[in-house]
């Protein structure tokens, strides 16, 4: 499937972004294995999240819905799940391998994890290094998926991660609900706390000593009733839409608003974009805000390093706004961007290319030349984040903007299409 956007148009009114993907993971990884019921609200049903939802029914678990983002979950019990029946396909999804492999290695059965070819190419050492050393028993060929897992008793450990991965802490404070003793994570840099913020609703108390996060399993979780916030990585492509397309003056109700995610809009800011957060409230323990965006000139800028894991997911739209914006925007300390759903910032500057744009690829990121964005075919490479970037990009290209290969847009945000066009984006999606 394949997008087409012709120039011009902006984006107003008011609009609501899917449930936040990360949230709804650990909800339906957490409320499976939890004691008695969980009820989400606002659960994103992108395919991503599909994926985790059909692993744990496999394993035994009995939910109802999704079901216009409401899901019902009849928790098992820390101890409940029962061998998979089949091979467990985690699709698209890095998050849900990541943190299965961690939640699965000390159960008492064994099970393999596969995904799609995008998620067989990408490292799962990087969990398979500490899980290992927690007593671990996870057979990987080369580091990368399929992951056979031989459930096994699992003791504490005190892990230095060597990179910023929510998805690494996750993986070991989630197989730390297993093991023996302390399980402490330490960060090189803040990265989401999702995690940490859910166990400790469901009833696990997480420490934070630090830049360590640790816990030790009390031996249960209790069921929760939650509201999953709207997703600011869904947000970010109209944040970016309406920041570089002129008249535009757009509300964005309900986006999670957690300080180890609002990078895109802390980078967007010193850019010179226009925006509010309105409405400041705290659903299911994470805080949420309105965010209104206006149009606004953009300027180039150095975007700082720290500011890269706070933003990790929003590059795509980052490098779209460095390529619209006035002057020159350098974006190093990345290198994470080469190991996600797609090379991001091979794909992105190839693309840029493309369209006009001159961009220097760096080992660890990127140096954009702003100018002026002409039309063509830009690949996305199967990397939902790459296709909802340049069809925001289309805004503001003198000709139509054509991307290949948009199917996989629905792992995180299904109705994308329909959404932006709501919004003022002229967008055709094309079957062939
Ligand atoms: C995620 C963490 C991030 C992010 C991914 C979701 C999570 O990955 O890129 O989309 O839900 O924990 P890393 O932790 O590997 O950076």
């Amino acid at each position: 499937m394949d997008y087409r956007v012709n120039p011009g148009g902006c984006l107003r009114g008011q609009i609501s972004v899917p449930g936040d993907k990360s949230i709804s993971h650990r909800v339906v990884m957490l409320g499976a294995i939890a004691d008695g019921v969980t009820e989400a609200e606002g659960l994103l049903e992108g395919a991503d999240v599909l994926a985790t939802i059909a692993a744990f029914q496999s394993m035994g678990v009995h939910m109802e819905g999704p079901d216009r983002g409401h899901l019902r979950i009849e928790g098992v019990g820390l101890r409940g799940l029962r061998a998979p029946s089949d091979i467990i396909d985690c699709g698209n999804s890095g998050t849900a391998m990541r943190l299965l492999a961690g939640l699965l290695a000390g159960q008492e059965f064994s099970c393999t994890l596969t995904g799609d070819a995008s998620l067989r190419r990408r490292p799962m050492g990087r969990v398979l290094v500490p899980l290992a050393q927690m007593g671990a028993a996870i057979e990987a060929e080369d580091g990368r998926a399929p992951l056979h897992i031989h459930g096994r008793s699992l003791q504490g450990i005190h892990y230095d991660l060597p990179v910023a991965s929510a998805q690494v802490k996750s993986a070991i404070l989630l197989a730390g609900l297993y093991a023996t003793g302390d399980t402490c994570v330490r960060e090189p840099a803040p990265t989401r706390d999702h995690s940490e913020r859910m166990l400790q609703g469901f009833g696990q108390p997480v420490r934070v000593e630090g830049a360590q996060r640790c816990l030790r399993s009390v031996g249960h979780l209790r069921g929760q009733s939650l509201r999953v916030p709207g997703d600011i990585s869904s947000a970010a492509f109209f944040l970016l839409g309406a920041s570089i397309a002129p008249k535009s003056d757009l509300l964005l109700e309900g986006v999670g608003i957690n300080p180890t995610r609002t990078g895109i809009v802390e980078i967007l800011t010193r850019m010179g974009a226009r925006i509010d957060l309105l409405r400041l409230r705290e659903v299911g323990g994470e805080p949420v805000a309105d965010l209104r965006v206006r149009y606004a000139q953009l300027r180039g800028i150095d975007i700082p390093t720290r500011l890269v894991p706070l933003a990790i997911d929003e590059f795509p739209a980052i490098f779209i706004a460095a390529a619209a914006a006035e002057g020159v925007t350098r974006i190093r300390g990345a290198e994470e961007l080469r190991v996600k759903e797609s090379d991001r910032i091979a794909v992105m500057a190839a693309g840029l290319r493309t369209l006009g744009i001159a961009v220097e690829e760096l080992a660890d990121g990127a140096i954009i030349h702003g100018g002026v964005l002409g039309g063509g075919e830009v690949a996305s490479h199967g990397d939902h984040r790459i296709a909802m970037a340049f069809a925001m990009a289309g805004l503001v290209a003198r000709e139509s903007v054509r991307i290949t290969d948009c199917t996989n847009v629905a792992t995180s945000f299904p109705n994308f299409a329909e959404l932006a066009r709501t919004a003022g984006l002229d967008l055709e999606v094309q079957t062939s």
